[in-house]
């Protein structure tokens, strides 16, 4: 079984100002700035047919390429703050293209769950019982202004995922074009 999901890759300039906000959270595990992207569609674990399905259908996404904005921070969570991240704002191409993306990994037979799609890059998981959930809270709220320059997506890409234990690390299986 593959454990494969479809991301937006971020351009180097993008990742630094990540890095540079990363670093001033109290988190324990922060996300390798390499390992930075914006889920677009997370596949789970799919049998390697099923994900040449998928990689057929995603071939025969047409969709534009489009800019993408980073702006602001938050926390997944509430109560039990899972993960702090990046919001990515929620423009119709991105929506769009996320949409497509499902309907394409649908059409391959994959079971995606009903979930609202919020976009974000994520830049640490926390821990069961994260002790600084408070402080965390301030530092991302001291950073509400915080922006990325804008980039453009001309591609989408399909990754593998490696559980280790230092945490996943990701494999690009393939890029598509966006036109
Ligand atoms: P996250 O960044 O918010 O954790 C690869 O695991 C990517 O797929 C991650 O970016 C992760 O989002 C996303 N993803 C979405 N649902 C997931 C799930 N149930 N398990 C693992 N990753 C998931």
């Amino acid at each position: 079984m593959i454990r494969a999901f479809a991301a937006l890759a971020l351009p180097e300039a993008v990742r630094l100002e990540l890095m540079i906000v990363q670093q001033g959270l109290p988190v324990p595990r922060p996300v390798p700035p390499e390992s930075f992207h914006l889920t677009l569609v997370f596949l789970g674990e799919l049998p390697g047919n099923q994900l040449e399905d998928v990689h057929l259908a995603f071939g025969r996404v047409s969709a534009p390429a489009f800019d993408v904005a980073l702006r602001g921070l938050g926390v997944f969570g509430g109560g039990r703050p899972r993960a702090s991240y990046a919001a990515a704002v929620p423009e119709p191409a991105l929506i769009h293209l996320q949409a497509r993306l499902e309907t394409a990994a649908r059409s391959a037979g994959v079971p995606l769950k009903a979930r609202r799609f919020v976009p974000h890059v994520t830049l640490a998981r926390l821990p069961d019982r994260f002790p600084d959930a408070a402080r965390l809270e301030e530092a991302v709220a001291l950073r509400g202004a915080w922006a990325a320059p804008r980039f453009r997506a001309e591609d989408f890409r399909l990754y593998r995922s490696h559980l280790g234990r230092s945490g996943p690390s990701y494999e690009e299986l393939a890029r598509y074009p966006l036109n």
